[in-house]
């Protein structure tokens, strides 16, 4: 019998991950088929039951979803932690977990190596609590710079780094080695938006904007142009979903399989 996957938010239209899974399965040979559904919070706790009641594999969740589906699962302690998942394994129970900060550092590591490095991390929403416990677990040098200031430090001091607003942003660019965009300014429709200036940025940056459409933000424009290393989100979003597919299958995928259907995917969007 089949075994179904599926990824639920709102909106879910344009999501993704069912052509990034289903090439997998179709790779391998599995007999398993992966879904996007419309869910929103209301009736999320439903749709989490359904789906375990049904025999499906696992689910993906995505936006609006991530911290209202932490209160219904049994969450890991690092999911507790950062304060939502993304993932959910109905093998024993029903399990949360979440793998974006995993995601990130595996997209990253081989540009740089992350220890002992200087991390400008610009967001404190939910990815950016991701990135932030992973690379603060992995020994970056962390500072958090937010719009909203007081976010900034509620997340820096709850992972033990510094946060900040974006008034002192030159100087923390100045400082930093390694950057990472994990707001949405610079997200389509909104393609000619960054917080930094281009003149702000040197060769020796490594630029990562966690954003996939465009692949190419103004920001990874801006720093390709000033000779820094540039690094968008689609290898994030490829190996956020490669973690959820180990974990629902014990299976490593073919992680180029992945990115084609994703790059495939970003095209039709
Ligand atoms: P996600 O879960 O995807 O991270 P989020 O929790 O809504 O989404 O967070 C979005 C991030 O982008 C926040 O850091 C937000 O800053 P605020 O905390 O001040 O809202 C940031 N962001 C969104 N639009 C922005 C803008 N125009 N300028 C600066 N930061 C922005």
């Amino acid at each position: 019998m089949k075994t179904i996957y599926g990824v639920l938010g709102y909106p879910i239209k344009h999501s993704l991950s069912p052509a990034m899974h289903n090439a997998v399965f179709k790779y391998l040979s599995l007999d398993c088929s992966y879904y996007a559904f419309e869910v929103n919070k209301d009736n999320l706790k439903e749709a989490i039951y359904g789906a375990k009641a049904l025999k499906f594999g696992g689910l993906n969740l995505t936006i609006p979803l991530k911290e209202k589906a932490l209160e219904i699962v049994s969450a890991d302690p690092l999911s507790k932690k950062i304060g939502s998942i993304n993932t959910i394994d109905f093998k024993d129970g029903i399990k949360g977990y979440t793998t974006d900060g995993i995601g990130a550092k595996l997209a990253l590591e081989p540009y740089i190596n992350i220890k002992g490095k200087n991390l400008l991390l610009l967001g404190a929403g939910g990815a950016a609590r991701a990135i932030a416990f992973q690379f603060k677990k992995e020994g970056a040098d962390i500072v958090i710079a937010n719009r909203t200031k007081e976010r900034a430090i509620k997340l820096a001091k709850e992972v033990g780094v510094r946060g900040y607003g974006l008034d002192n942003l030159k100087n923390l660019v100045e400082n930093a080695d390694i950057i990472i965009n994990s707001t949405s300014v610079g997200m389509y429709p909104n393609t000619n938006h960054t917080l930094i200036p281009s003149d702000w940025i040197n060769p020796d940056h490594v630029v990562f904007d966690i954003v996939y459409n465009p692949i190419e933000t103004k920001l990874l424009e801006d720093a390709k142009k000033a000779g820094a290393k540039t690094l968008n989100g689609v290898m994030m979003l490829v190996y956020q979903g490669a973690e959820s597919f180990k974990i629902w299958t014990g299976i490593e995928p073919p992680i180029d399989i992945m990115k084609k259907a994703v790059l495939k995917g970003l095209r039709s969007i």
